[in-house]
């Protein structure tokens, strides 16, 4: 079997990132018997400087034709004095908008070796943390009205029942297939948006009775993670609360450098990338933590394309270099052997 990957390394270490992600695809493919058809494209700052613009046409159909697309990360201080509209920030919003991925799956989970990376107490953490953040990722304030009218500037926060059923839907299944607690957050005490949210969701959970659903506000759920994360199983809740929070829930891991997203719309193609950002300050130094990105490749293998051996395999091998003591300057702690963006690569594919 053949699969079409559209690659978008982007800027920053996302270029670093995504060659490491590319050859531990590439390595797990003819151990499990199946290959890659990879075109790379253009997208982001470097888009911008070749063709004028974050996001050509010509990327976005590469992407529509594909089976899935793989993107490192897009942005960098070179663009950030460009209007709004024009940021390479664009490239995300347009793929995300262009490929109709609504549900945005952002797994935390902390490694028990990197349990002394996690800025928790041990007595919080316990035996481990696995949190998966749901964040619907084509509606609400990201995608609503906005402008300025003289001094004034608004954006607008706005949820149809559709946009909300088929996000909590998803939200539904993913707690269904793990421990079936699901916490949606709002701000329903001063959000009309809001509590359209917690109408719908406590509608659709009529349909999953097995499941255990919660409801908390955004301010308490942002002060819960740290407190005593292990009551979260499954999260849903709007795109901006859930940018905000996915951050919190990456960073009690240990380091946003770990952690993947999975964004996926009613068909194909689905978009895999780590949920880091281009980290410009350390870009080109090859210090880049690419971890975050080979388990977004994983999580494509397993949601684009019901390969679960291999993707255990990748995440197996990830645990086993982690549990080797092998890490990036991100992770480091006291006694551990400090490796590249190559090396650490290279180790994934030697464990597989
Ligand atoms: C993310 C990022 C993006 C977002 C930015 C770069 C547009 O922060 O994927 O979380 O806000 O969605
Ligand atoms: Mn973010």
């Amino acid at each position: 079997m053949t699969y079409k990957v559209a690659v978008i390394p982007g800027d920053g270490i996302g270029k670093e990132v995504t060659v490491q992600a590319v050859n531990v695809l590439k390595a797990v493919g003819e151990k499990y018997g199946f290959d890659f058809e990879m075109t790379e494209v253009d997208a982001g700052g470097c888009a911008i400087d070749k063709y004028g613009k974050a996001l050509p046409e010509e990327t976005l159909k590469a992407c529509q034709q594909s089976d899935a697309v793989l993107l490192g990360a897009v942005g960098g201080p070179k663009w950030d004095t460009l209007p709004g509209d024009q940021r390479p920030e664009q490239a995300l919003l347009g793929l995300r908008k262009g490929l109709g991925l609504f549900a945005n799956l952002r797994p935390a989970v902390l490694h028990q070796a990197l349990k002394e990376a996690s800025p928790l107490k041990p007595e919080i953490i316990g035996d481990g943390l696995d949190v998966m953040v749901v964040r619907e990722l084509t509606g609400g304030i990201y995608f609503g009205e906005r402008g300025r009218e003289g001094d004034t500037a608004y954006d607008t926060e706005a949820y149809s029942k559709y946009e909300v059923e088929r996000i909590a839907r998803v939200a539904f299944d993913i707690a269904m297939k793990r421990d079936k607690k699901l916490m949606s957050v709002d701000k329903a005490n001063i959000l009309e948006s809001s509590r359209l949210w917690r109408e719908v969701v406590d509608n659709v959970a009529k349909e999953y009775p097995e499941v255990t659903v919660d409801h908390m506000y955004v301010d308490n759920a942002a002060m819960q993670l740290v407190r005593n994360p292990k009551q979260f199983d499954v999260i849903v809740t709007s795109n901006m609360f859930g940018d905000i929070l996915s951050d919190e829930a990456s960073m009690i891991t240990g380091s946003i450098g770990m952690l993947p997203s999975a964004s996926l719309g009613e068909s194909k193609p689905g978009m895999y990338e780590p949920v880091h950002g281009s980290a410009p300050d350390i870009a080109g130094q090859g210090k880049a933590n690419p971890l975050a990105m080979i388990v977004s490749a994983a999580m494509m293998l397993r949601y684009s394309f019901d390969l679960t051996a291999a993707a255990d395999a990748i995440e197996n091998a990830v645990s086993k270099v982690l549990d080797s003591g092998y890490r990036t300057g991100d992770i480091i702690s006291p006694d551990m052997k400090l490796v590249g963006t190559e090396e650490i690569g290279r180790l994934v594919i030697e464990n597989l």
